[in-house]
């Protein structure tokens, strides 16, 4: 019988209201996008993964970390797409069921993919598709651009995180994965996209690639918290790609990264052995 923390997590602490009541456990306490956003005074960083699979989910869940998103580099990680902008919002349900089926404690976020949330409406009918598969939050890319998409999806009632700062689903128009912010125009767009994010009632904000002195004023500037990636060390919390911490997409190794596994080369070693036992007889 699970009390709903994992063993040795600390996310107890983090719970909020939501309190799910299971016939034959006792009470799973989630995370909530409240508690998530509560954490904007806290010493204590929030911590994010992405997943894309229920083993993975589950192994995060039980660890305890924060937040999971399946994001939409899931397109690069496992569809084995050059970049997001193949993915789709059916990709992106099958995808949130399956690691929705994994989570026991941890907030849920997925992305809103591609093309996905052209207008107010079409956003909020895509984010009630994510939110159906499980999802407790959406994402999506860009600030002061999508304000109507944001605050329709936040009017609707469901918990929203923003995305600022170098966006993925934009970079075949950008040529490439470049850090934002090095100039005082970009700056000064950065900001303005962290406050429309914040306006439209977003609970947390990722900075993608954002230069890491801009993303400390940022953090400083809006009341929610921001969640950083390759945007250095002055964020209200930290996300990455599950699949760059442990080493498993070998051929991208992003700079900001420091790998704490090689599960490829785990893989590759069991895989010989496997061939080796059975080559031998
Ligand atoms: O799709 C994704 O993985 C993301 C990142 C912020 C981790 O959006």
């Amino acid at each position: 019988m699970r009390s709903g923390f994992a063993p040795g997590s600390n996310i107890g602490k983090y719970v909020g209201k939501l309190v799910l009541n299971i016939p034959s456990c006792r009470m799973i306490n989630r995370v909530t996008s409240e508690a998530i956003r509560n954490r904007k005074n806290s010493r204590d960083r929030i911590t994010a993964l992405t997943a894309y699979d229920y083993p993975t989910a589950k192994i995060l869940d039980e660890s305890g970390i924060d937040l999971i998103l399946v994001g939409d580099s899931l397109g690069m990680t496992v569809l084995g797409y050059p970049d997001t902008t193949h993915v789709t919002l059916e990709d992106m349900v099958y995808h949130t069921r399956a690691v929705a089926r994994g989570i026991s404690t941890t907030l849920l976020a997925a992305d809103l993919p591609f093309q996905s949330y052209g207008s107010a409406d079409q956003a909020v009918a895509s984010a009630r598709r994510l939110v159906a598969a499980g999802a407790n939050a959406v994402k999506l890319e860009g600030g002061q651009r999508c304000y109507q998409q944001i605050r329709a999806i936040t009017d609707d009632g469901i918990p929203f995180i923003g995305h600022i700062g170098m966006l993925p689903q934009h970079v075949l128009e950008e040529g490439g994965y470049k850090i934002k912010g090095r100039t005082a125009q970009e700056r000064e767009f950065l900001r303005q996209e962290a406050l429309a994010v914040q306006e439209g009632g977003a609970f947390a904000l990722v900075l993608e690639l954002v230069e890491s002195s801009v993303a400390a004023e940022i953090t400083q500037l809006v009341s929610i918290p921001t969640i950083g990636i390759g945007s250095g060390a002055h964020c209200d919390g930290q996300i990455l790609v599950f699949h760059d911490l442990v080493g498993y997409f070998p051929w991208l190794k992003p700079k900001h990264v420091k790998p704490e596994a090689d599960v490829s080369a785990a893989i590759r070693d069991a895989v010989r052995a496997f061939i080796q036992r059975v080559r031998a007889g």
